[in-house]
C-alpha cells in the first residue's frame, strides 16, 4: 500500500476492461479517487459496476464512470473536466486505451492504420495535454503513466500501426519527462508483455496460439492484470518520485532475446 495515494484524484482511460480496469481498481483499494473512462457499450458495464462496487462503501462517490472517446479532443476535455467536477483536482493521468489489430502491411488499410495511431498515440497526446495544463495552471506537481507495450521495443510483423504507434508513445512520455521535470512533473511508461486481457482473448482462445506465446516467455506464463496494476500504483506513488522519462518494461522476459536462452549464438 502507498500512504500518499489516499485521496488523490486519477483518469485512468480505458477502464473499462483489461489493464485500465485492473488499474483503476488497485487505485481506488488505494483509496483515490476516480473518472473510470470506458468507451463503448462492450466496456460500460465493467467501469459502472467497479464504480458502484467502490461508491458502495463510501458516503462520498469515490468512482465516476464516464463515457468518453479519449482519442478526441473532446473526449480528453470530457474526462478532465469530469475530474474537476466530482473530485476538485487532477493529480495522476493514466493514458491506457489502446487497441490492436493483424494486418500484413502491404495489405493495412489506411483507416486501420488512422484508426491506431489515434487512439494508441494521439489519445496519449490529448490526454497528457489536459493533464499539464492543469499542473502547470495550479503549479502542482503531477504524474502521467502512459501506457506502451514491448512493442515500443521489439518489432512485430503485421502489426506495423501498433509498433509504431507504442514506439511513438516511448519517445513522447520521454520527451514531456524533460520538458516539463524542472516543474516536478513525471511521465513514465508502463511496458507490459504478454498479458491476459479483452484485447487479446481471442488470440490466447487457441490453445495453440496460447503456447506459442507462453514459449516467448522465459518466465513460462501468460501476465496477469495484477502484475502491472501494482506497478501503476507504484508508479504513481511518491515512492517512485525520482523515476521519470522510463519505460517500466514488465513482460516475464519477453524482451531478453530468450532465443538466446541456452547459451546459443
Ligand atoms: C499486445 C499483446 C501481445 C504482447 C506481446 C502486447 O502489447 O497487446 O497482444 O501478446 O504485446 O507480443
Amino acid at each position: 500500500m502507498y500512504p500518499d495515494l489516499n485521496n488523490k484524484i486519477a483518469v485512468v482511460t480505458g477502464a473499462g476492461s483489461g489493464l485500465g480496469e485492473g488499474i483503476a481498481r488497485r487505485f481506488l483499494e488505494e483509496g483515490m479517487k476516480v473518472v473510470v473512462n470506458y468507451h463503448s457499450d462492450r466496456s460500460k458495464l465493467g467501469a459502472c459496476d467497479l464504480a458502484a462496487e467502490f461508491n458502495a462503501n463510501s458516503d462520498k462517490p469515490q468512482a465516476v464512470a464516464v463515457q468518453a472517446d479519449c482519442s478526441t479532443e473532446e473526449g480528453a476535455a470530457k474526462l478532465y473536466q469530469a475530474a474537476i467536477d466530482n473530485f476538485g483536482d487532477l493529480d495522476v493521468w493514466v493514458n491506457n486505451a489502446g487497441i490492436e489489430s493483424r494486418y500484413e502491411t502491404h495489405e493495412l488499410p489506411l483507416e486501420v492504420w488512422d484508426k491506431t495511431i489515434q487512439v494508441n498515440l494521439t489519445g496519449v497526446f490529448l490526454g497528457s495535454r489536459e493533464a499539464l495544463k492543469h499542473f502547470i495552471k495550479k503549479g502542482k506537481p503531477g504524474n502521467i503513466i502512459n501506457m506502451s507495450s514491448v512493442h515500443e521495443k521489439i518489432p512485430w510483423p503485421t502489426f506495423a500501426a501498433y509498433t509504431a504507434s507504442k514506439g511513438g508513445v516511448k519517445l513522447f512520455t520521454q520527451t514531456i519527462a524533460l520538458e516539463y521535470a524542472s516543474r516536478n512533473i513525471r511521465a513514465n511508461c508502463i511496458a507490459p508483455g504478454a498479458i491476459e486481457t479483452p484485447i487479446n482473448a481471442e488470440k490466447f482462445a487457441d490453445p495453440a496460439a496460447r503456447e506459442q506465446t507462453q514459449s516467448m516467455i522465459p518466465a513460462d506464463r501468460i501476465g496477469k492484470v495484477n502484475d502491472i496494476s501494482e506497478a501503476a500504483a507504484w508508479l504513481a506513488s511518491d515512492q517512485s518520485n525520482y523515476m521519470t522519462g522510463q519505460s517500466l518494461i514488465i513482460d516475464g522476459g519477453m524482451t531478453l532475446y530468450p532465443s538466446f536462452e541456452r547459451g546459443d549464438g
